[in-house]
């Protein structure tokens, strides 16, 4: 039986897809599912939350051009536009999240692309590029630096809203993620060979505790409310993935962290 939360044609289609239970969040699938218990189209920790941490530190300008670089299901870059009058562009290496993307908020320009040919895909130059969530399951770092520290202006910022690696032999035996996220030191040494420095760091694991608890209540209240086994199911595969998270957080294999890298000035 098709659970009945919302009558998007969006979801209705969605439903269809439960039928195969996501295995990887990363995935479409993975992501409409999680996109539903959170209420909305995001794929990172704190929601708008998060993105109102990013945006408050930032002064955009009504003709500065941005990048939401992994944009997935397109809230993040969507919610950016509604609080700015910049303009905003997202690009996914996800074909279905960037047709979904357009479809959903078309006042933002969405394409498909690699996050490591950014550089070369775009003529423009991008005032804030924003990676929220998104770097940690790219293969290369230095290959996204290179790209994102050719796509900002001289005075423009590349912001990383991620997860951080921070013991990695203890964080592989926990087998959290699909993924292993960079350390910090790997960020700053893909920044140094893209002539980028450090400008702003906050550690915010503390946080991304609270709200992954938050999500876990969430996670549990649309368990109850589900009807289909099939769903069910991997919505309780969400909380357990969501749960092996929280644990590499709190033993502190794992932490929640902001940079914002710039371009070194010319000498
Ligand atoms: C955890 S999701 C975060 C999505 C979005 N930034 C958000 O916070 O809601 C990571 C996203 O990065 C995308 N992604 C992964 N590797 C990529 C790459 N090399 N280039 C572009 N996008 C990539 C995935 O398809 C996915 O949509």
């Amino acid at each position: 039986m098709r659970p009945t939360t919302t009558e998007s044609d969006y979801f209705l289609k969605y439903h269809y897809f439960w039928e195969f239970m996501p295995k990887n969040l990363n995935t479409y699938d993975g992501k409409m599912l999680v996109s539903e218990i959170r209420g909305g189209d995001y794929a990172h920790p704190g929601e708008e939350l998060l993105i109102e941490i990013v945006l408050k530190r930032l002064s955009i300008l009504p003709n500065d051009i941005l990048l939401d670089a992994g944009s997935g299901l397109g809230g993040t870059a969507a919610y950016i536009q509604s609080k700015t009058s910049a303009k905003i562009v997202g690009i996914d290496i996800d074909k279905d999240a960037i047709t979904y993307s357009k479809r959903k908020y078309p006042f933002c320009d969405f394409y498909r692309g690699r996050i490591e040919d950014v550089g070369k895909s775009f003529k423009i130059k991008f005032q804030y590029i924003f990676c929220f969530c998104s770097l940690y399951c790219c293969n290369s770092i230095d290959g996204c630096f290179a790209s994102l520290s050719s796509a900002i202006n001289l005075n423009g910022s590349i912001i990383i809203s991620d997860y951080a690696c921070h013991n990695r032999e203890l964080f592989k035996m926990q087998s959290v993620m699909n993924d292993t996220p960079f350390t910090v030191i790997d960020y700053l040494q893909a920044a140094e060979k893209a002539n980028c420095h450090l400008h702003y760091f906050s550690d915010i694991t503390d946080r991304y505790l609270t709200w992954f608890d938050d999500l876990i209540v969430k996670i549990e209240k649309f368990i109850l409310k589900t009807h289909s086994p099939t769903t069910h199911n991997a919505a309780c595969e969400v909380k357990k993935k969501c749960m092996d998270i929280q644990k590499a957080l709190r033993e502190d294999s794992l932490r929640g962290v902001i940079m914002e890298f710039r371009q070194k000035p010319l000498p």
